[in-house]
């Protein structure tokens, strides 16, 4: 598929980021359909975008004609996953194999020149593509959060994807108004490789008792990080944090250093998954 054919976006996954992907998707002109099996997930995501517009043209960088046809580019839906778009984009939970039967369903449904693109912060696109009919077409798109404000994107070749879609995707990107970065394919490709430890280091640090979550998070905002590794976790999700953390620990040959913490999978079994849920490491109700 060439960028400039691309008309329709499907976005798998109205949660923390496929919210925010939609909605540039949509301000950038593209059809944007917007799925999710929970129907509580896609009417909040409604929400956010609209307050999300509406923020920007408080700041001056929208017109309030701008946020309508955004709007009117973007459906949303939870019924049957079986949309028909030039590009897919899955936001779905941090799983291998949630993500690949979501990607063999559509392929059932699509052209012979749909791009199915992964937004996982972790899992390799070699692995999601290889049980997916066309792995040439498989490409990762990661966005980081919140979308519709963060301009970098990592674009992650698999070992079949072809460079012609490593291209559109990127493309695409620069259309969104992001600094796409090419990348490898590996565990956490980059970003999230040399972030890993920002995380597990501080919840070592927790368990420990060296110092509490929010001492840390106050010394790390001391020394130049915009923020510490626990507010951080709550904004990205403490389970999708931790899914990533798991992920990477069982493609690094569980080699210790990335060894998911007991506290943080204490929080998730609580359902404490940070500023989605209303409570993380810190209070937010
Ligand atoms: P989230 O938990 O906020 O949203 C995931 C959504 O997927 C939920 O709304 C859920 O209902 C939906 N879902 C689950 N199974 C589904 C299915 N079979 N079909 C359709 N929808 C389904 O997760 P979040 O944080 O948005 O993460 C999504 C993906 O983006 C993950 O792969 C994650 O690693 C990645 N990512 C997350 C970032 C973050 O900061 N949260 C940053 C960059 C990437």
């Amino acid at each position: 598929m060439n960028f400039e054919a691309i008309k329709t976006i499907g976005i798998i996954g109205a949660g923390t980021m496929g919210q925010g992907i939609a909605q540039i998707c949509a301000q950038a002109g593209y059809k944007t359909i917007l799925f999710d099996i929970n129907t509580q997930v896609l009417k909040k995501a409604e929400a956010t975008t609209i307050k999300n517009l509406d923020k920007g043209i408080e700041r001056g960088k929208l017109t309030e004609a701008e946020k309508q046809t955004a709007l009117a580019n973007l459906t949303y839906t939870g019924d049957t996953l079986q949309l028909s778009c030039d590009v897919i984009i899955e936001a779905v939970v941090e799983r291998l194999e949630v993500k690949q039967s979501i990607f063999k369903d559509l392929d059932a449904v699509n052209t012979p020149d749909t791009i199915f693109a992964s937004n996982t912060s972790s899992i390799p696109i070699t692995r999601i593509a290889a049980g997916i009919p066309h792995p040439e077409r498989v490409v990762g798109m990661h966005f980081f959060n919140p979308a519709h404000i963060m301009k970098l994107v990592e674009v992650i070749s698999g070992a079949a994807t072809s460079p012609e879609v490593a291209e559109t995707i990127k493309q695409l990107a620069l259309k969104l108004d992001k600094k796409p970065v090419m990348a490898k394919d590996a565990p956490g490709f980059i970003v999230n490789r040399v972030a890993r430890h920002f995380y597990v280091e501080g919840l070592k640090l927790l368990e420990e008792g060296v110092a509490d979550a929010k001492g840390i998070d106050r010394l790390m905002q001391a020394s130049g990080f915009k923020m510490g590794p626990f507010e951080l976790m709550d904004l990205i999700g403490v389970d999708t944090n931790y899914s990533v953390t798991s992920s990477m620990f069982e493609a690094f040959h569980y080699d210790p250093k990335f060894r998911p913490s007991r506290i943080q999978q204490q929080k998730v079994d609580a359902g404490y998954h940070g500023r989605k849920s209303g409570k993380g490491f810190y209070d937010y109700q």
